[in-house]
């Protein structure tokens, strides 16, 4: 991170009289993503500057010392990293109204540059750091944290371990052996704001995934159902179970109750956020 002390302030005169509404979300900042700060005299023109820097996808305003932080990045739905800070503002490159870059609107300056209006053209000048272009987008969208996981069930037919429902591969199964209520569980390793959890049914015999219960829970001794699936299900079938709000848990465990039955399926998939 660069922190810069110059002021721009003189290029940025509203290059229309027309009013644009700027989305601003007060008392938040993004950390973790700054690329560089400059000083400005106010949030909104922060934001102005930001619509000529290609690279600026979001702004911070640092209100008591005027600095305008530039944000590679835009948090995703599973940022931890968009924090309460009281009198800042933060605002995101992708809710701009499009007359707000005014004549810089489409321009070809370069990732190096940012686009300075000037009467009716524009011109392009130098950013004060040096951008590359191999910027890592944080990755803050709901994944699936249930692969490589470890795992286990009630009992094993064969080969067929436990581990297969979370090798990221459908044409792979687990078997139990025929039980009364035979389960799978996995420990995500970590607690996750779960999201949904899907599960794909095996190749064949998909006829015998019925009556099942899954559960989320913080032990595997205190569980709590999750969705429940009548069935019977259908080979390679995708199923998809959600819920209206994210359930908090580290294990999640799918149980046959009616059996005798064997339960085999070839994916689980558990897509969640980190808790923050
Ligand atoms: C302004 O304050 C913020 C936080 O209080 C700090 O992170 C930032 O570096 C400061 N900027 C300058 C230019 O002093
Ligand atoms: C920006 O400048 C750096 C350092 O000179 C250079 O490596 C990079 O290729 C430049 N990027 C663009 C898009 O011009
Ligand atoms: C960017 O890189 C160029 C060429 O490597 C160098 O001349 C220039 O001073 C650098 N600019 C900044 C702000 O670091
Ligand atoms: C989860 O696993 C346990 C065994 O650890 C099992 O007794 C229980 O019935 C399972 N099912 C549910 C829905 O919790």
């Amino acid at each position: 991170m660069y922190h810069l002390t110059f002021l721009l302030g003189i290029v940025f005169v509203w290059a229309s009289c027309e009013l644009v509404v700027i989305k601003r979300q007060k008392d938040r900042i993004y950390t973790g993503h700054v690329l560089f700060e400059v000083l400005l005299p106010m949030w909104s023109i922060c934001a102005q500057y930001c619509s000529r820097v290609k690279v600026c996808k979001s702004i911070n305003f640092i209100s008591w010392n005027k600095t305008c932080q530039i944000n590679y990045a835009e948090p995703g739905i599973c940022s931890c990293e968009l924090l309460e800070s009281v009198g800042n503002s933060f605002v995101m490159a992708s809710t701009f109204p499009e007359k707000l870059a005014g004549q810089c609107n489409g321009n070809d300056c370069n990732l190096n540059q940012s686009c300075i209006p000037n009467e009716m053209d524009y011109y392009c000048v130098p950013l004060p750091i040096n951008v590359s272009e191999n910027f890592k987008t944080p990755n803050e969208e709901p994944q699936n944290v249930a692969l490589g996981k470890t795992c286990g069930q009630s009992s094993t037919y064969l080969n067929e371990h436990a581990e297969h429902v979370v090798d990221g591969l459908a044409n792979t199964h687990h078997h139990t052996q025929r039980e009364q209520s035979p389960y799978w569980w996995v420990d995500l390793g970590n607690f996750y704001n779960i999201m949904r959890i899907e599960v794909i049914n095996r190749h064949t015999s998909g006829y015998r995934l019925h009556d099942l219960d899954i559960a989320v829970g913080t032990r595997l001794d205190d569980m709590s159902i999750f969705a429940h699936y009548v069935g019977p299900g259908k080979n390679h079938e995708h199923l998809v179970f959600q819920c209206s709000r994210y359930t908090a848990g580290r294990y999640v465990n799918l149980t046959i109750t009616k059996g005798p039955e064997i339960l085999h399926v070839a994916e689980v998939m558990v897509i969640a956020c980190p808790v923050c």
